[in-house]
């Protein structure tokens, strides 16, 4: 209808409107990209399977083999069980949950390098060494409902957090919320200033520059113009001394670096992170820890349904079945089932034994993996609350260590686990080429420069984890030229003969629980369509 219906369209809105309702038509000017909907009036809304499904066609439901028991395989396990599928999850690690990893007291790993490491947190301390916030919009958010889930919010910007950037010669740092006041009142004055003096007359009437200029005011805290519209701080970049009783109205941060310091100093550079779409508060996280989410699904799934420590070496499909081997406890081991899917890491799936043709291949070894470190450092007290009134977010910096995050629970306690670093990349690889001890030695050193000797004496103990360096998984996500939907891809986005692939690779959301959801819904969906016809 696309192409030739432009003339009509309004013919057709009309009558679509006067059959079906308002709501009817807005859904379609939806569909028809006319209109701005909510998503799922764009996207047909899931429908898991059910066991209903098979009474009006005579069809069964099939077996089907999931490969790997990260997100994306155990939730297609979980929604084809809930029509009756006969499922079978291989994982190959002994854990299911993939990267989705919540490191306690008490737990060991052992990476490829085999360097072993077991975690000495106290009770109720955690890091989720994987994915850790959630966006509201997420699947991740409905699956903990389903699932019975509890979350909590997720500080993922804080005004009182920090920025430290030390290639700018820094050498104490600049709170979040002081570096959003320098750098949107200049912005603010520069445009002002700009507007006033007509050098966007071409773009805007008079009164759009009332407006605009009114706006600027209120957006950067700046004078008005008698002043010269200038920027000239205020109490938006904090107190030195905070507002008290009556008698202490308190001492508004000074020392206002002009606007070339502002701009010298790079702190304007982490300001839109907490505009983007995946990155904007709230965010969420599960009570106690990522892995509520998994252990959730592997419960609905039922433990007798996964095998763990089952380490696939070949999957060949034929005409009517599909036949997976694997290794297990020393042994080798065959599973057959009617279909199979592939949720294993494409980097894994690419070094295994299959028939599935040179395109799968191609597709599977153009996904490239990406390395992310994190290390969870507990302490004794916590100093971030108590010394300096942060609870919770992140402090940004330009150093190897990229971001140091506060935990969002267990506020006002004793004890807590501070993620010393997260980073990606080279920064990743050279923390993940040390020793555990030397991440540790590394990552407080650089976190001393921040917030003085508290860092390293109130420490109590440190783990670390890289997934480059994780056996079975060996990437942290992967990256994708010219997205999921590349031609490249095209292998990957459908049955290879029985056998299907899921996975975040797979999905507008890479590196994103919500895109491993997103691509198992596709998936169930057209497996249990294909059995239904
Ligand atoms: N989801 C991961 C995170 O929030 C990785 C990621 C970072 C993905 C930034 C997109 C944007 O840290």
């Amino acid at each position: 209808m696309g192409q030739n219906f432009g003339t009509d369209r309004r013919a057709f809105l009309r009558a679509v409107g006067v059959t079906g309702g308002a709501g009817t038509m807005l859904a379609t000017m939806g569909a028809l990209g006319l209109a701005p909907t909510a998503r799922a009036a764009e996207v047909p809304a899931y429908r898991a399977p059910s066991p209903g499904d098979f009474s009006l066609t005579g069809r069964a439901a099939a077996s089907v083999v999931v490969v790997g028991g990260g997100i994306a395989g155990l939730t297609t396990a979980y929604e084809l069980g809930k029509a009756g599928y006969d499922v079978t999850v291989l994982e190959a690690r002994e854990r299911t949950g993939g990267r989705n990893f919540t490191v306690r007291g008490g737990d060991t790993t052992t990476d490829t390098l085999g360097q072993r490491q077991t975690a000495r947190f106290s009770r109720g301390q955690y890091l989720n060494a994987g994915p850790a916030r959630i966006a509201q919009w997420m699947l991740t958010m409905d699956y903990c409902r389903e699932l019975g889930v509890p979350v909590e919010v997720f500080t993922n910007a804080n005004a009182d957090a920090y920025v430290f950037n030390a290639a700018a010669g820094m050498t104490a740092p600049v709170r979040h919320r002081t570096a959003k006041a320098d750098v949107y009142g200049y912005v603010s004055e520069l445009l002002a200033k700009a507007t006033d003096q007509g050098a966007l007359d071409a773009a805007l009437t008079a009164d759009d520059r009332e407006r605009l200029l009114t706006f600027l005011r209120g957006f950067g805290s700046i004078g008005g113009r008698t002043d010269g519209w200038r920027y000239t701080g205020g109490g938006r970049r904090g107190y030195a001394e905070d507002p008290g009783a009556a008698g202490t109205p308190g001492t508004v941060l000074g020392d206002v670096p002009d606007v070339s310091e502002v701009f010298a100093s790079g702190v304007g550079r982490y300001l839109s992170f907490e505009l983007g779409y995946d990155q904007a508060m709230l965010m969420f996280q599960p009570v106690g820890g990522m892995d509520r989410i998994p252990e959730a699904l592997a419960r609905a799934v039922g433990g007798r349904r996964i095998r763990t420590g089952a380490q696939v070496t070949d999957i060949t499909g034929s005409a009517d079945g599909v036949s997976v081997t694997y290794r297990s406890g020393g042994r080798t081991r065959r599973v057959t089932a009617d279909y199979c899917v592939a949720a294993l890491p494409p980097n894994i799936l690419a070094r295994t034994g299959h028939n599935l043709g040179a395109a799968v291949q191609t597709a599977l070894e153009a996904c490239v993996p990406s390395s992310a470190g994190k290390i969870g450092l507990e302490y004794r007290s916590r100093w971030w609350e108590t010394g300096h009134g942060i609870y919770g977010g992140i402090t940004e910096t330009d150093l190897d260590l990229a971001h140091i995050w506060y935990p969002s629970h267990g506020f006002l306690g004793e004890r807590g686990v501070v993620v010393g670093y997260y980073n990606t990349g080279a920064a990743a690889d050279a923390y993940g080429a040390l020793t555990p001890r030397e991440r540790e030695a590394r990552a407080v050193a650089h976190g001393v420069r921040i917030h003085g000797d508290v860092y390293r004496t109130e420490l109590a103990s440190s783990f670390s984890h890289h997934w480059r360096q994780t056996p079975h998984v060996e990437a942290a996500w992967h990256s994708l030229r010219g997205g999921p939907d590349a031609p490249v891809f095209a292998a990957l986005n459908e049955p290879a003969g029985r056998v299907y692939f899921a996975g975040d690779h797979l999905s507008h959301a890479i590196a994103w629980q919500h895109g491993a959801f997103a691509s198992a819904r596709k998936v169930v969906t057209q497996l249990h369509a294909r059995v239904l016809a």
